[in-house]
């Protein structure tokens, strides 16, 4: 991407709205906390499985949390339709939901481990989900102007930079999800022409999915998710027209497929 563009087209200014899905998380939760504390959006729509245990930060914009369970095509229907006759008109999606592990499974460290159940819920929640939102809540987006869908990925989904095996639900179902999203690239601007779609890697963020692997990050490297949600967003604001469709890490830089 044009790291040096001096004044780049902006996805954010007076009314602009966005869409957070994930919002319960670490990520999605400073995503959220750092849109409504800009003065460059006036609504943000949260989206989680619980809304009601959300605690919508305060700040200029207006925090409206809304349910929605990725693994459940009716509830994202039923979530993109209720945002549309609430006239929801974000100029961007953000997919911020993603499982690496949970109370009882940690990520596969040799073929053995493999599991038919494991890798189900992780592509579906990892990838599939991220497809369904894009199908459901395409309509919302703008048929013109400049709006962003990005999909939070990570490096580790990266084929060309495997290098060290394992993990193989998660490295696998964020591949997938970039070939969705490389896809919907693809697709959306033939309806929405203003539209860019991009995976993000976000570094290494200090978040519940994380916790049990910081032990080997350098230090400086493991971010605040205060600090990756600004350097997220920074990214999306940068996005040119020659980006849809790409794969970026938080500072900006491609990461190969
Ligand atoms: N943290 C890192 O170092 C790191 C690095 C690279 C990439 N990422 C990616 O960044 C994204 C956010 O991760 P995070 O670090 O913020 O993790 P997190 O704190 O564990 O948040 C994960 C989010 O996913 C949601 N989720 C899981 N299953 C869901 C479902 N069926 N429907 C709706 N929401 C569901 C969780 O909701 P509940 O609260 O309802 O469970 C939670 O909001 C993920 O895609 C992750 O792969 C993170």
């Amino acid at each position: 991407m044009n790291t040096t563009a001096a004044s780049p087209p902006r996805t954010s200014g007076p009314g602009a709205e966005a869409i957070v899905i994930g919002a319960s998380g670490g990520i999605g939760g400073a995503l959220v906390a750092e849109i409504a504390r800009s003065p460059a959006f006036s609504r943000v729509h949260a989206g989680c499985r619980r809304p009601q245990t959300l605690e919508p930060p305060t700040g200029p914009a207006t925090v409206e949390p809304f349910g929605i369970d990725v693994a459940d095509e009716a509830s994202v229907a039923g979530a993109a339709g209720r945002l549309a006759r609430a006239g929801a008109r974000p100029s961007l999606v953000v997919y911020a939901v993603g499982v690496l592990h949970d109370d009882r499974l940690a990520p596969e460290k040799k073929l053995g481990e493999i599991d038919l159940a494991r890798l189900t819920a992780g592509f579906t929640v990892n990838a599939f989900g991220a497809a369904l939102v894009a199908k459901h809540f395409a309509a919302l987006l703008p048929r013109r102007d400049r709006a962003v869908f990005a999909a939070i990925s990570a490096r580790v989904g990266s084929i060309g930079d495997n290098r060290l095996g394992g993990w193989y639900t998660y490295r696998a179902s964020k591949a997938a999800l970039n070939m969705l999203m490389r896809n919907v690239s693809i697709e959306l601007p033939r309806r929405h022409r203003g539209t860019l779609t991009v995976c993000l890697h976000p570094g290494t963020v200090d978040t519940a999915l994380s916790a049990p692997f910081q032990g080997g990050v350098p230090a400086g490297s493991l971010f605040s998710p205060d600090r990756a949600a600004r350097q997220l967003l920074d990214v999306i604001e940068r996005l040119g027209p020659d980006d849809n469709g790409g794969f970026f890490a938080w500072d900006g830089q491609p990461i190969p497929w």
